[in-house]
């Protein structure tokens, strides 16, 4: 065998990665008659699937995203950027789980026992109750795994795993997945339930957490703006439950707290102004409002720029075409920066209505507000014929908005009856509807 740093396929520098070789078999096995005896396939309905008590966190965001708790011996990925606050959840999941007599360990390959002690101290003392191991062989942590049998165990994080006998640096594909591979196997034996931490980078360009996506039963996605206090929670694969939940935290002095009312905070910060409306959104199986800011100002580039931040690009330039083409609000030579402010964000149809809004209102320099000078709610999903379409739980919507006395809520006609809601057929007349009730304020942005 000779060094290799060229893959020899594709000609590209730097793409080997170790991994461990499969046992090897004789060179004839291959060609051998199979003498495995056949299996017994079984119908599911004599299949016993008995209905285990899950581990409550007792952080009852997190458990709502999780479906219910976490499942004795399944594998969680949580990963996030750096500094988001994942070993600060993890910590106060296991104080939880730890004072209701479930044994609870943490792995610590980044910080020393020291350092996470510090953080401990300021979640409570339930926190500091919980064991610690500072370890970064993977041989070790197994073992301790194995001797220890807890319910739960955290490791922190997954990058920092790595076993003595594979080359791969800590944090390498190879070691990563080698790491994953190995604990999926040692929770699934002993029934213990394994959360791995993992680093996400902004770009999510990382090659650990993404190869583990497969492997692992629940994968969560904990994001947010380090420099915000908001936090949102949300699972992109989970075996055992929903993936459209979201668990709204806030970053406060003694740890994350929940925030059971996330349109109250949302709404609070929203006056009204110059391209600001309100979403009413869902959040999975929640409403939730939401502040949608938009920025319009004359572009000196030749492809105007279209700057999102919580929402999707694509999205916006759907709908700036829509807007262009049947709404008569044409931005094909200014720069276009929508925000779904707080640090949310928002992937639905549903919010459509609400970015075409707050783009028609700054680019009309005229401010959008509802009854009684309040912030103007609305949702809707828009059709590339210019239709304002149905969305799902239009009534909870509505409901949520007037509970902050936000009526009457702009979005699509609806066949039954809902008090409070404004309904339209096109994005036109929604526009129509929304600007006469609005008053226009001075400094207006655009050309
Ligand atoms: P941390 O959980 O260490 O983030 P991660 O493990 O995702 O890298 O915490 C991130 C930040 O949260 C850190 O900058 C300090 C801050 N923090 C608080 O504001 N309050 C607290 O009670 C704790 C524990 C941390
Ligand atoms: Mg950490």
């Amino acid at each position: 065998m000779a060094w290799t740093g060229r893959c020899p396929e594709c000609g590209e520098w730097n793409t080997l990665v170790e991994s461990v070789a499969p046992q090897a078999r004789s060179p004839k096995a291959g060609r051998e008659k199979i003498a495995a005896p056949a299996g017994r396939p079984v119908a599911l309905r004599e299949v016993v699937a008995t209905e285990t008590a899950r581990h409550r966190t007792g952080i009852a965001e997190f458990d709502r995203v999780l479906g219910g708790g976490i499942v004795p011996g399944s594998m969680v990925l949580l990963g996030g950027s750096p500094g988001i606050g994942k070993s600060t959840l993890t910590g106060m999941a296991l104080a939880n789980l730890g004072a209701g007599g479930a044994g609870a360990l943490y792995v610590s390959g980044e910080e020393s026992p020291a350092q996470v002690r510090l953080r401990a101290e300021r979640l409570g003392p339930e926190a500091l109750e919980v064991r610690v191991l500072a370890e970064s062989s993977l041989e070790t942590v197994l073992a301790t795994i194995e001797s220890e049998r807890p319910a739960v165990c955290v490791i922190d994080s997954i990058q920092t795993m790595h076993r003595s006998d594979l080359s791969g640096a800590p944090g390498s594909v190879g070691q990563v997945r080698e790491a994953a591979n190995s604990l999926a196997e040692t929770a699934k034996r002993l029934d213990v339930a394994v959360i791995l931490v993992g680093h996400v980078t902004k770009e999510g360009s990382l090659a650990g957490p993404r190869v583990l996506e497969h492997l692992v039963d629940c994968v969560l996605q904990f994001e947010g703006e380090r420099e915000r206090t908001y936090r949102t929670l949300r699972a992109v694969k989970n075996r055992f439950g929903a993936t459209s939940e979201v668990g709204v935290f806030e970053m406060r002095s003694g740890g994350l707290t929940e925030v059971s009312d996330p349109s109250a905070r949302f709404v609070e910060d929203a006056n009204g102004a110059l391209g600001s409306v309100i979403l009413a959104s869902m959040e999975g199986t929640r409403p939730v409002l939401v502040e949608v800011q938009a920025l319009v100002s004359p572009s000196e580039l030749e492809i105007p720029r279209r700057v999102v931040n919580g929402i999707d690009r694509n999205r916006l330039s759907m709908i700036l075409a829509v807007l262009a083409r049947h709404a008569g609000v044409g931005l094909g030579t200014a720069d276009v920066f929508v925000n779904a402010v707080g640090g949310v964000r928002i992937d639905e149809p549903g919010a459509d209505l609400a970015v075409a809004l707050a783009v028609a209102s700054a680019q009309r320099g005229q401010a959008l507000s509802g009854r009684d000078g309040k912030p103007l709610a609305c949702f809707g999903e828009l059709g590339l014929t210019g239709d304002l379409r149905y969305v799902a739980h239009a009534d909870r919507r509505v409901t949520e908005a007037v509970k902050f006395g936000l009526d009457p809520v702009i979005g699509p006609r609806s066949g039954e009856r809902i008090e409070g809601l404004n309904g339209s057929g096109t994005v036109r007349e929604a526009l129509r509807t929304a600007f006469s009730g609005s008053t226009a304020k001075p400094g207006a942005e655009a050309a």
